[in-house]
């Protein structure tokens, strides 16, 4: 792995170690929010409505893993709406201000804007503001962004790795042009669906020439591109240590082409370490999942499409949240098993990989991307 220099990269969210003072943790608790057994709240929910993907990024869904006859899981095995909503609504009990609907590629699930609709009441529910935002690769966007933002959504984030072409569809495993994806980013910018924000994950010597390209293209429009480092997650067969393009270097490539002033961070448990472009061209981000581990302040929670929980990306194993999911258990009492699976969490995968320690291999065994959506 390259050096990391912290020169202009500011800490992204609190450093690795032990948990918060307690009266971070008692204040949490006097709101009514669950923290771990490291102090941290739940505050973020990612819920993933289907595992299926048009797409086929070699970073998260190669080829030869998922082929055609891959058995997905069968849609009967897909929670329905009714219960979807039903975790929305336990999880928003426990202070839960985020909700990301994600994949696989969530437009893919049919009727996806009445889901919305009924997060979108959470809102009211919950008596406080209730974010509904979904990530998506764009193909189906432009199609839908009016709906989806008549239904309640307010925020979207495309995946968008090239604006190449031959590049875009060598990591997308995709017939698309780029011209498809950017269709929907327009569409999206056009329904309002604002803050607008594009994911480029990394790979160096694949893309990484395209890092300037992006940001020239979005500069003054209004979204912001983020660059994120290569993770070894479940579904990235092929990672090595070399692929990774670490966020210092991503940032010094765009600095250096684009004068970047720090922002600071709007809330702690943020994953991206932003930037302004010195001239009022809006911003840039960038994830160091891998060189910067942000673990220390990680409040998001992850639902599989068959309602396992994982609390971490990088987790081997969930809770089945089905047994409360019947139509005689209510929502506080899934709320209760959440709480319970919550205060034991003691999570920090990213940060535990990045220390030196032996790598037993070169992937380890995780939840696939594509099950738990990023
Ligand atoms: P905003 O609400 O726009 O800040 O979105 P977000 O950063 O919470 O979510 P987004 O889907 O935009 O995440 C961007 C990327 O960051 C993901 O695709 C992952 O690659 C990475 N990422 C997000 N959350 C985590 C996390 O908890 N752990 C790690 N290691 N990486 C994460
Ligand atoms: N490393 C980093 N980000 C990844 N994503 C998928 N696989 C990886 C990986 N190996 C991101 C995509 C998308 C989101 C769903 O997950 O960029 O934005
Ligand atoms: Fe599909 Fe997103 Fe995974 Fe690409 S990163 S294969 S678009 S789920
Ligand atoms: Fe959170 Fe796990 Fe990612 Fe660390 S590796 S930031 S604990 S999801």
């Amino acid at each position: 792995m390259p050096g990391f220099a912290p020169r202009l990269l500011p800490p992204a969210g609190s450093p690795a170690g032990p948990a918060r003072p307690t009266a971070a943790a008692d204040e949490d608790a006097a709101r009514g929010t669950v923290v771990d057994r490291r102090g941290r709240p739940l505050r973020d929910l990612r819920l993933s409505v289907i595992d299926r993907c048009n797409f086929r990024c070699t970073y998260c869904m190669p080829r030869e893993a998922f082929p055609a006859d891959y058995a997905f899981m069968p849609p009967a095995e897909r929670l329905s709406f009714a219960q979807l909503l039903k975790i929305a609504r336990a999880f928003t009990q426990l202070g839960v201000e985020k909700i990301r609907i994600t994949g696989g590629e969530p437009l893919l699930r049919r009727g996806l804007e009445n889901l919305v609709e009924q997060l979108a009441q959470l809102t009211t529910l919950a008596g406080k503001p209730v974010e509904i935002a979904l990530t998506t690769n764009g193909a189906l966007l432009a199609a839908k962004a009016r709906s989806l933002k008549d239904a309640g959504l307010q925020r979207v984030t495309v995946s968008l790795d090239a604006l190449d072409d031959a590049v875009f569809r060598r990591m997308s495993d995709t017939d698309l042009p780029v011209a498809r994806i950017l269709d929907g980013i327009e569409a999206a910018r056009a329904a309002g669906l604002a803050p607008l924000k594009v994911n480029t994950v990394v790979q160096r010597g694949v893309n990484d020439d395209q890092i300037l390209p992006l940001v020239r293209h979005f500069k003054g429009s209004g979204v912001s591109v983020r660059f994120i480092e290569y993770m070894d997650v479940g579904g990235a067969d092929r990672w090595s240590d070399g692929d990774v393009l670490t966020a210092a270097q991503a940032r010094d490539l765009v600095a250096a082409a684009f004068p970047l002033v720090p922002l600071d961070q709007v809330r702690g448990a943020d994953t991206a370490i932003r930037y302004r472009h010195a001239d009022g061209g809006g911003e840039v981000g960038f994830i160091a999942s891998v060189s910067q581990p942000f673990c220390g302040a990680c409040t998001r929670a992850r639902v599989a499409a068959d309602g396992t929980l994982y609390t971490c990306l990088f987790a081997t194993r969930g809770l089945s949240l089905r047994p409360w999911l019947d139509d005689h258990t209510c929502a506080t009492q899934l709320a209760q098993a959440v709480r319970q699976r919550w205060t034991q969490r003691d999570d920090r995968y990213s940060e535990l990989r990045a220390s030196p320690r032996p790598r037993p291999g070169k992937v380890y065994p995780t939840v696939r991307m594509s099950l738990v959506g990023g």
